[in-house]
């Protein structure tokens, strides 16, 4: 352990003290308010059907689904956004979900062709190229490879692009949800190019996906031998049809371009192969006219999830979570710090969960809340070392011009009244 890291545990064990000594005096408020409240609520001095009635057996849902009263926890898409569905996005509803992982019907989707429906006994994954022998799996071949489980968050390179010229989208599904975070189980890619034998001249590898777009993009074999994972379950389950079923490219901590779904073929070569998604698109236009691009890592980001403009502050003042979620493609997340202030004065978020490598993390500020206007900001610190920048710290870098990799610091404007706009401040 550090000492800087040894410092900031000693800090964190201060402020739940300091949480825990407001926290008694907060809470007796709060129970007293309640127990007030409770005084006559027929909710509680009368029977209600539920407690009357039986309920419905065991059959009612084969398939278990949210509760009828979790109806708004969907997908969402900006009409405006695209032209057509086959080629658009929807957005994970990351301000009704805590923890770290995304469940499966949640995940947003990007799709350049639509959905491909595939039966798994139809769909076949060819190595070729510079490889002694080509090979083509079905998946009853991948089911035979050693497996292993690993979490990862998938974020497309484009997530908070509308942001890039300014505060736009009002709630953090639009600005940040262009990510998600599940639990793949799939064969490392290491032992599909072993089998295959990459030759001593194989430096890139090619992956091709079997849509209406085959989206097809290059990758380093040095990454391909690394941590990319050939996935076909997520959360335990079959991936979905959306997500790519049944199989998919995993590449940890890289934009989700490149995780190639309904994975066809693999491809390896001795350079990059400048596809569209890594020439016209997925490349970063500077102020000089010159673009930056294989700008694969997703930098350190992070995002307060609650309270923000789809989820305001109902309950008035006194006791109040805020929390949010923090990743980066370089590891894992070693702090995040969180104001109130615009960004004058920091706070260190409580970091709850388990803290893996290239997944999401989930952090928490616990605070009182006088009732007055907050500025809303949360900075990531990944352990690179690697800061979460300002919106205007990445302008002077980057200019205005590129949709992509725009990782800076997100504003929430809490009103008095609990209600919460998205803006920036300068
Ligand atoms: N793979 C194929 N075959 N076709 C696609 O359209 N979209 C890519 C990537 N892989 C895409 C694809 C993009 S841009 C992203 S951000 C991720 O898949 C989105 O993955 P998801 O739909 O599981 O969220
Ligand atoms: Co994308």
């Amino acid at each position: 352990m550090s000492q800087e890291e040894s410092g900031n545990n000693k800090q964190a064990a201060a402020s739940r003290r300091q949480f825990l000594r407001a926290g008694i005096a907060g809470g007796a408020a709060l129970a007293g308010a309640t127990a007030a409240r409770a005084a006559g609520d027929p909710l509680i001095t009368e029977i209600q059907d539920w407690n009357r009635y039986l309920g419905d057996g065991v059959d009612a849902a084969p398939y278990g689904v949210p509760s009828e009263f979790e109806a708004h926890v969907v997908r969402r898409d900006v009409p405006w956004l695209t032209a057509d569905p086959v080629s658009s996005v929807n957005f994970t509803p990351l301000h009704e979900l805590d923890g770290i992982i995304t469940p499966n019907g949640l995940c947003f989707e990007r799709h350049h062709g639509g959905t491909a429906i595939i039966n798994p006994a139809d769909h076949r994954l060819m190595i070729n190229g510079l490889v002694d022998r080509s090979l083509v799996f079905t998946m009853q071949d991948l089911m035979r490879f050693p497996r292993e489980n690993r979490v990862y968050f998938l974020e497309c390179a484009a997530n908070s692009g509308m942001e890039w010229r300014g505060a736009q989208l009002n709630g953090c599904q639009f600005t940040h949800g262009m990510v998600h975070c599940v639990v793949y189980t799939g064969v490392p890619l290491k032992y599909l190019l072993q089998e295959a034998g990459v030759k001593t001249t194989g430096k890139w590898v090619l992956a091709e996906g079997a849509d209406a777009s085959a989206m097809t993009r290059s990758i380093p074999i040095e990454k391909a031998l690394e941590d990319c994972l050939v996935a076909f379950k997520m959360n335990g389950e079959a991936l979905r049809p959306e997500q790519g079923y049944p199989v998919r490219l995993v590449v940890p901590g890289w934009e989700g371009n490149m995780w190639v779904k309904w994975l066809r073929r693999l491809e390896v070569g001795d350079e990059p192969w400048a596809q569209r998604e890594e020439t016209s698109k997925y490349t970063d236009l500077l102020e000089s006219g010159k673009a930056r691009r294989h700008t694969w890592v997703m930098d350190v980001k992070s995002v307060i999830t609650s309270p923000s403009p789809q989820a305001p502050i109902t309950h008035g003042r006194g006791q109040t979570v805020i929390t949010g979620l923090a990743w980066s493609g370089n590891g894992t997340i070693s702090r995040v710090d969180v104001s109130i202030d615009g960004g004058r004065n920091w706070r260190m978020a409580r970091l709850d969960g388990p803290s893996l490598s290239k997944a999401m993390h989930r952090f928490y500020l616990d605070i009182d809340w006088d009732g007055s206007e907050m500025l809303l900001q949360s900075r990531a610190i990944d352990e690179a070392g690697y800061v979460q920048p300002t919106k205007n710290e990445l302008r002077v870098e980057r200019g205005v011009n590129s949709i992509y990799h725009n990782n800076g610091i997100q504003t929430w404007y809490v009103k008095g009244d609990g209600e919460v706009e998205n803006v920036e401040v300068s």
